[in-house]
């Protein structure tokens, strides 16, 4: 095997996705412990407190919680290489999150086992389900007050679409939770807890029979339940799990450690490395060929001290080497990749080489965009990364009118970077922008960066639309006639149709067939 392909098959590339609270983080930190990339867990912690604010966007994280610049985190565990993406995990949802997702080759998803599936957790999930990702479900909190653990299969079987297949089973919960069950091969892995799980938990790993004598009636409810998963087949599948028609699911509690080894195991045993990306017309790009990648995600003005731009890229394919040229396929341009670097949040390391599955901030990365593709040797175009229905809008003018240049150039260069949907009538060019996104917080990084690096302060007024629809020059002859619609065009080019009512919308729908409205789906 050349050597891209031997690196490639030892990466792990996979986002956690989960709703907030439902213990992202803490479970981020303990496969960092269990890999012993942090000496005690708590540091991911103290290292968010510890970033000062160089950077408006730190400052900007640290009032909200939330993580706007952190990229990838990068550690080995079983001669394996794992690089986790970061997805924002705030309330605040932003296309951020759903351009992660397509730089992954898994995802595990984190449930609260008192809550269950929440309505982000749901979002998100239909994003994998289009793009046929893997997912491992982790059910945390087992340490406190929990549902049924078999009510919760059901409702992920329901709500989701995803076929559960528990590997673990919890013995006893709340402050009886002991331990699991192995369902693969039987054996009961018994805990200890430490200090708020600050080191990795003391585990035991008993056969059935002595479980069966030590654990008692826990043992006994646990085994009836794992007899009703044997006889409805629920079992691990690795076929099933990598076409995203089931989910391979673990029981634990991320802070005090329990059953954080078993998932980590099964993204080194079941979950896809990095495999050859299709190319836009569906063509394989091979492992081997000169180096590949694409932009998912563009970030301007980290650190205000150097006033940059950053792109991180997926490497798809073959070995980067810092300081090799790479060809832009959109605008054919090359690209020298002298300053790369690995980001986590305020810590940049510089990356020398990388290979397929990687992640890499591209500095200075002036003229790329989010979707671009960039290889040597051959070319390729990777598909491009899809964009979502937004669900919320507002308007846009600058506060000193005399500085309406500065807000049209803002106002283009966060519409290619995609920060916010820029939609403008096709009759009054850029004045009276709507913006579009998926979440309130892309607005706020809007205007701040509006006002940062375009000296163009704002005011940003939420819009009365609740929907949009794409939509043709016929129809929007038609639609125009009728009260609480606006005809914008999109960056690309393509109209669409804002209502200010939904229900409008669904007697438009219904009374006048012909019309073109076509939703906004992902895809
Ligand atoms: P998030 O990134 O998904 O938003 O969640 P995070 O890990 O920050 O966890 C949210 C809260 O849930 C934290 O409590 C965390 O300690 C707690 N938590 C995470 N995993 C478990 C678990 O397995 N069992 C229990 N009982 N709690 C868990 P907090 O009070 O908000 O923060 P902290 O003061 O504990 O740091």
């Amino acid at each position: 095997m050349s050597q891209p392909a031997q690196e490639a098959a030892r990466r792990r590339t996979f986002a956690i996705i989960s709703h907030p609270d439902a213990g992202k983080t803490t479970l981020t930190e303990k496969f960092l412990l269990y890999a012993g990339a942090l000496g005690e867990a708590g540091a991911v912690k103290a290292r968010e407190g510890r970033r000062s604010a160089t950077s408006d966007w730190m400052d900007m994280e640290k009032k909200r919680g939330i993580s706007i610049t952190s990229t990838a985190l990068t550690f080995d565990y079983r001669g394996m290489q794992f690089n986790l993406l970061d997805t924002p995990g705030h309330r605040d949802f932003s296309e951020d999150t759903y351009r992660v997702l397509a730089a992954v080759d898994s995802v595990v998803m984190v449930l609260d086992a008192a809550k269950g599936i929440e309505p982000q957790t749901l979002k998100l999930f239909e994003v994998c389900r289009t793009r046929q990702l893997p997912v491992v479900t982790f059910v945390n909190k087992y340490d406190r007050p929990a549902r049924p653990p078999l009510e919760l299969l059901d409702e992920i079987e329901q709500q989701i679409g995803l076929r559960p297949t528990p590997a673990t089973w919890p013995v006893g919960s709340a402050e009886d939770f002991a331990g699991v069950i192995d369902r693969r091969d039987g054996t009961f892995t018994r805990f200890t807890r430490t200090v708020r799980g600050s080191a990795i938990a003391p585990e035991e790993v008993i056969s059935a029979d002595a479980a069966r004598a030590s654990e008692g009636s826990r043992w006994a409810q646990a085994q009836d339940e794992c007899e009703l998963l044997d006889a409805v087949g629920a079992n691990v599948e690795r076929s099933s799990f990598l076409d995203a028609e089931s989910t391979p699911l673990f029981v634990g509690s991320a802070l005090t450690n329990f059953g954080v080894r078993h998932v980590l195991d099964t993204l080194v045993d079941l979950a896809p490395s990095a495999g050859e990306r299709l190319d836009v017309n569906g063509t394989p790009r091979s492992l081997d060929d000169g180096c590949s990648a694409f932009v998912f995600k563009v970030q301007a003005n980290m650190d205000k001290s150097h006033r940059d731009r950053i792109a991180f890229v997926r490497i798809c394919s073959g070995a980067f080497e810092r300081g090799m040229v790479l060809t832009c396929h959109r605008t054919e341009k090359p690209f020298a990749t002298k300053y790369a670097s690995q980001v986590f949040g305020a810590e940049r390391t510089t990356v020398e080489e990388a290979f397929p599955g990687d992640v890499v901030g591209l500095v200075n990365a002036a003229d790329l965009q989010i979707g671009d593709s960039l290889y040597v040797g051959s070319p390729v175009e990777f598909p491009p990364i899809p964009r979502f229905a937004p669900e919320v809008f507002a308007s846009a003018r600058p506060f000193d009118t005399s500085k309406y240049k500065q807000f049209r150039k803002g106002l283009e260069q966060l519409d290619s970077e995609g920060v916010v949907q820029v939609l403008r009538d096709p009759q009054q060019g850029d004045a009276n922008p709507v913006l579009a996104a998926v979440g309130q917080l892309q607005f706020e990084v809007f205007a701040s960066r509006l006002e940062i690096e375009f000296n163009a302060p704002s005011e940003i007024m939420p819009s009365p639309y609740e929907s949009i629809r794409f939509t043709d020059e016929a129809s929007a002859e038609r639609l125009k006639e009728i009260g609480g619609i606006r005809i914008l065009r999109r960056r690309d080019g393509r109209l669409v149709a804002l209502f200010e009512s939904r229900y409008r919308l669904q007697r438009i729908e219904t009374d006048e067939p012909d019309l073109m409205l076509d939703p906004i789906s992902v895809g």
